[in-house]
């Protein structure tokens, strides 16, 4: 049993314009190291055109992927056992104390059908050269396994560890580009979504904001610098509106908040003058509604842990705000972020899920892996 739970895991990562892949480790059903973490983004590629387009993502993927997968392979000074499928290594001349890879987590989505086949294929492909196992993950889920890994290069201890704040049930707030979802979670793979946007996503909203002030792309680090900027001791003159923050549900709309902002920026020949402004109005709205909805559900569910994920939640503002808003009106309940740079997509948190659902023996052949662009949690 001990030696089932003790693996190594290469992530794949490819649902949108990311290509990534880590090794991690993980000991006795508990989260160890990250190993390697290879990201490669394309975001300079499809900054030109105001957003990712889908078919120049795939392409990229295909041309990455390998390159991507060799490198934290090698990085993690990885060895794949020899199989009766092919003599396949990570690395040349690899020595018996090296490595070894024991399954393979990829995203199968949510995400952009192309980009999602990229990974999966050549997740496909090693498994079977290797002859070792695969672990289907959902986007989302591996967001939320952000959570487990800690920046500790010595193997956490199960119950002394930092890790022991994520206790059950946990709510989790997943702000991304593509999604804004509260999550319930009752215990490793058990999700309850119990609100998500009816419209944009937090991050799309982000996105579309810095667009219409043409301020630059992905909008949320731009918003995020420039709201940095605005002194508030310095009459504040625009409002905008918490769209649905007294709705008495935990769904969110982002889309009013994204046309309110367009007309405040048609009706004012001097927007461009007043950038900082707009961008801390517009963050800070999108924020208050996060923070609402989270505290109600909280304080509903009772949870022991609350918890933010996705790119959204490279906010510092947000990380900022939440913290307080969590101590001063869910006392009981422990506040748990991700290091900044598994915020953003990256296929260490991918293998992180992935090592807790192999801990369940949830593993999928790979003839059965496969595409679900809508994966649900
Ligand atoms: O999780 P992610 O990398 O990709 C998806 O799964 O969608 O999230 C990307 C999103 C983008 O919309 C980007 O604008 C947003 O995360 N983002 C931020 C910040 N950093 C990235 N939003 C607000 N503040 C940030 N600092
Ligand atoms: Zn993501």
């Amino acid at each position: 049993m001990a030696r089932v739970l003790h693996m190594r895991i290469l992530g794949i990562e490819t649902s949108c314009d990311e290509t990534a892949a880590a090794v991690v480790e993980g000991r006795c059903g508990a989260f160890g190291r990250v190993l390697s973490n290879v990201v490669s983004s394309q975001v300079e590629i499809h900054k030109k055109y105001g957003g990712v387009v889908p078919e120049v993502a795939a392409r990229e993927h295909v041309l990455n992927i390998l390159p991507v997968v060799n490198e934290a392979l090698i990085k993690a000074g990885a060895m794949i056992k020899k199989s009766p499928n092919s003599a396949a290594c990570g690395k040349q001349g690899a020595k018996e104390k090296d490595v070894q890879i024991d399954a393979i987590a990829v995203t199968i989505g949510p995400g952009l059908v192309t980009s999602l086949i990229v990974g999966i294929e050549t997740a496909k492909v090693l498994s079977y050269a290797w002859n070792i196992p695969a672990v289907a993950v959902n986007h989302i889920e591996g967001h939320i396994y952000a959570n487990y890994i800690s920046e500790n290069s010595k193997f956490q201890i199960p119950n002394k560890s930092k890790i022991q704040n994520i206790q059950f049930p946990a709510l989790i707030l997943t702000v991304s580009g593509g999604h804004t979802m509260l999550v319930l979670m009752r215990g490793h793979g058990k999700y309850k979504t119990i609100g998500e946007t009816r419209d944009d996503a937090a991050g799309e909203a982000f996105d579309k904001a810095a667009a219409m002030m043409k301020i630059g792309y992905p909008g949320g680090p731009v918003i995020s610098t420039y709201a940095g900027k605005f002194q508030i001791q310095n009459s504040k003159s625009i409002s905008l509106p918490r769209p649905m923050i007294n709705s008495g549900d935990y769904d969110f709309s982002f889309s009013g908040l994204k046309t309110a902002l367009l007309y405040e920026l048609k009706n004012d020949k001097n927007y461009k003058k007043r950038i900082p402004e707009y961008c801390y109005e517009f963050q800070q709205a999108v924020i208050d509604v996060l923070i609402a909805k989270t505290v109600k559900a909280a304080k509903e569910y009772k949870v022991k842990t609350v918890m933010l994920s996705g790119g959204v939640s490279a906010n510092v503002e947000l990380r900022k705000q939440m913290a307080e808003a969590v101590k001063s009106r869910v006392p009981n309940s422990k506040f748990q972020i991700p290091n900044l740079k598994y915020t953003t997509d990256n296929a260490a948190m991918i293998a992180a899920a992935g090592y807790f659902k192999a801990a369940r023996k949830k593993f999928t052949p790979w003839q059965k892996l496969k595409v679900d662009c809508d994966a649900e949690l």
